[in-house]
């Protein structure tokens, strides 16, 4: 068998015991020693014993483990739980680290965890952050571990950042003796949904002392056994709004006795466009889209009010700052020349995610000459948004992509799909590269 193999013949081993759910019985050919992994009794198997604490040696470690990445991963994603729901979710991260040694776990709020290994050498503090929710979408994907909970899914990949954030624990927790420093592993809850729980562990206190501070996204639109990371601004503060226009309801047949919110919502969708493309600098991205629109309940009448929604996208502060005036000048001039009243809100939802520029030029380096030529790519900024940004607040942060899709496997569909997947060889990548730049960060070779 080779030695990344870890899955063997069921029949070779002792039955230890049943649950429950599936047993995968692990074979670590390193040190010749068979261990169990049962869910939900899920023991993570630590790497042989005598892996030096120098980066080859726990690169090739890495490795071994990456079997229990993805048991967790799909264990993860068997049972996923939305944003501030996350009790299984977090008790399962609480078990699995509670079986590691030299691990200091606490819980700031409900559903996170946050675990720190304290080196026994001097060294920095550094945080390394997963992100734990899922969203609430039914799952059309037909995989043995599809969501057993219809309505939630992982279709952003958290399952696999936490399984892989796991992983890093369990590979660095037997060395915490000859660690330089600490880190602080944190699991954090509610990423998809404002105002995010990074902010709320942020107050709780999980990067005092942090002089650094990681994390990655699992990234569909790339290829698998790619990584990029860009320097500067990454993802886009993702703000929202709302509106309701206000007019006069009545006869459909009788359009002057009224104020017709619904012709007066769609003039004022349209102009906002305009708002984009004509009071906008052409070289600041802006991304401002209408979600929701509803009025109306039948072919006769005009209702007195409509209602819309949706998303402004922007990196540059002074422009984020100025959307919602714009907007709201737009709106208000419209509704008001036609009679009907408006009330308009607008709420700032995540910061931007901006690397540093030197730490990213580090990490970009450590990917490098770690990994096969090709796999550092260039990337663009997205408008996606991430409240990885709240941490690098308070330290400076890099936020990395590990590519996770595979169109020859029709793994082509978008994050927040019902038929969202990984290539979980995203996994292996994911977890060498947050190991590699863990051990850059405590400036282990
Ligand atoms: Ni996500």
């Amino acid at each position: 068998m080779a030695e990344s193999e870890a899955y063997c013949n069921l029949r070779d081993l002792p039955v230890v015991g049943y649950t429950d759910r599936l047993h995968v019985f692990l074979r670590l050919s390193t040190n010749g020693m068979t261990s169990t992994l049962g869910l939900p009794e899920l023991v993570p198997v630590p790497p042989n014993m005598s892996t030096t604490f120098a980066a080859a040696s726990l690169l090739e470690a890495a490795e071994h483990i990456v079997p229990n990445v993805v048991v967790w991963r799909r264990h993860l994603h068997r049972h996923p739980e939305v944003a501030f729901e996350e009790v299984a979710t977090s008790q399962f991260i609480h078990d699995t680290l509670g079986s590691l040694p030299g691990l200091h776990l606490t819980r700031p709020t409900a559903t996170s965890v946050v675990a720190e290994l304290r080196g026994g050498r001097p060294g920095p503090t550094i945080a390394v952050r997963a992100d734990i929710d899922a969203l609430p979408i039914l799952e059309e994907n037909d995989v043995e571990y599809r969501s057993t909970r219809d309505g939630a899914m992982h279709a952003c990949g958290h399952d696999g950042h936490t399984a892989i954030v796991l992983g890093l624990a369990s590979l660095l927790a037997p060395h915490a003796a000859v660690v330089p420093g600490t880190v602080r592993f944190i699991f954090q809850h509610a990423e998809e949904m404002a105002p995010g729980g990074a902010e709320e562990l942020v107050q709780q206190g999980v990067m005092d002392g942090v002089s650094q501070v990681i994390g990655l996204h699992l990234w569909a639109p790339m290829p698998v056994g790619r990584i990029g990371i860009l320097a500067g601004p990454a993802m886009a503060a993702p703000d929202q709004f709302q509106c309701t226009i206000v007019g006069k309801g009545g006869h459909a047949a009788i359009p002057h006795e009224c104020v017709d919110p619904i012709a007066i919502g769609a003039q004022i969708i349209t102009a906002l466009q305009q708002v984009v493309t004509r009071t906008v600098d052409p070289l600041d991205p802006v991304v401002l889209s209408v979600t929701k629109f509803i009025a109306g309940t039948t072919f006769n009448v005009i209702p007195n009010s409509a209602h819309f929604a949706g998303t402004v996208r922007t990196f540059e502060p002074a422009l984020r700052t100025s959307m919602p005036a714009q907007m709201e000048r737009v709106i208000r001039g419209i509704a008001e020349a036609f009679g009907a009243t408006v009330d308009f809100t607008y709420e700032h939802g995540y910061r931007p995610v901006v690397n540093d520029p030197a730490l990213t030029d580090r990490l970009r380096a450590v990917v490098a000459r770690t990994f096969a030529p090709d796999t550092l790519i260039d990337l663009r900024p997205t408008m996606g948004g991430e409240d990885f940004s709240a941490y690098q607040q308070r330290a400076p942060g890099v936020f990395a992509f590990v590519g996770a899709g595979n169109t020859d496997a029709g793994i082509v569909h978008p994050h927040h799909h019902p038929r969202f997947e990984i290539d979980e060889r995203s996994l292996s990548l994911g977890l060498r590269y947050l190991t590699a730049a863990t051990l850059e960060l405590l400036s282990v070779r």
